[in-house]
């Protein structure tokens, strides 16, 4: 029996863990849809792709700001004769001004990108991959996550959402062979602390805290295969957020899962 080749959406591959994430992907033979702004840079990953692996690459040029952006990426999808198999929520940045400073729009795109968009995609294609009974969606979450709340910072918030939403989600799909994983990422070389303009603060802090995207990729693609709901990579960043979290997460997913009065 052939098994039929499986399609991936990536969000944010045009740079950094998801770029990294669209290789690791193709080198494993799955076709992919590779979604971001810029797509010059798509266009160039994608035709990198096809000639090392010789997988379908679709691109679609989409700013996840847009709230109609979820719903036109999965008609993009669809038009195309493809079904999600594979979902890797990872567009994202940060602010880094004060709340009280910044233009509502840019926290409303913050929260459009890496709150809405995030959840409305994982709803757009849980069905499908209900129906198939096989999925994998890796959610791009942090170590922030596990870190007190940062002043002026919606960042560690929006990560703490996607951390609970994605163990919650996870609870209710693993019976039906999808898997929901939160990847936590420490500091990682790519694009992020450029774009953040924080770049010349974070190259300040020492080396041993840094990551390079395959090693992150690598542990989130091992981890939602294994069926982990939570994958915090690299031994310093599971030190660092066993330390900011005193109850395990392994023991709070479980005792989530058992104690939820309100189960449905
Ligand atoms: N790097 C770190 O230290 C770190 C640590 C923990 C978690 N993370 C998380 O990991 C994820 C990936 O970050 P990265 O480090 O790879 O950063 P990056 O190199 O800056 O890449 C960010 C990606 O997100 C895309 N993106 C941003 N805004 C978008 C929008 N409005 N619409 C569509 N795509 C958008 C960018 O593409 P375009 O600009 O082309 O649209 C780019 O492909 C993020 O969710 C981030 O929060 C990063």
């Amino acid at each position: 029996m052939t098994v039929p080749t499986r399609t991936a959406l990536v969000t944010g591959a045009s740079a950094g863990i998801g770029a990294t994430f669209a290789r690791t992907l193709a080198a494993e033979g799955l076709d992919l849809v590779l979604v971001a702004r810029r797509k010059d840079r798509l266009d160039e990953l994608a035709q990198e792709l096809t000639d090392a692996h010789g997988v379908r690459c679709e691109v679609l040029a989409a700013d996840l700001s847009d709230p109609g952006a979820p719903r036109a990426i999965m008609a993009f999808v669809e038009d195309r004769g493809l079904v999600v198999d594979v979902l890797v929520n990872n567009a994202g940045m940060s602010g880094s001004t004060a709340f009280a400073e910044t233009p509502w729009d840019s926290l409303a795109a913050e929260l459009q990108v890496m709150v809405t968009a995030v959840t409305e995609l994982t709803h757009l294609v849980v069905p499908g991959m209900k129906q198939r009974r096989w999925g994998r969606i890796v959610n791009l979450s942090s170590l922030a996550a596990f870190a007190p709340p940062g002043e002026s910072l919606l960042y560690t918030g929006i990560k703490s959402y996607v951390l609970d939403m994605s163990q919650a989600l996870d609870m209710e799909l693993k019976p039906f062979g999808v898997h929901v994983t939160a990847l936590c990422p420490g500091f990682t070389h790519s694009e992020f602390h450029q774009t953040m303009g924080s770049a010349e603060a974070a190259s300040a802090l020492p080396s041993v805290l840094w990551q390079e995207p395959e090693a992150v990729v690598r542990a989130g693609w091992a981890s939602v295969n294994a069926g982990k709901p939570v994958c915090v990579p690299g031994l310093v960043n599971k030190v660092l957020s066993h330390g900011m979290r005193p109850v395990p997460f392994r023991l709070q997913y479980v005792l989530g899962r058992t104690f939820n009065p309100f189960k449905h």
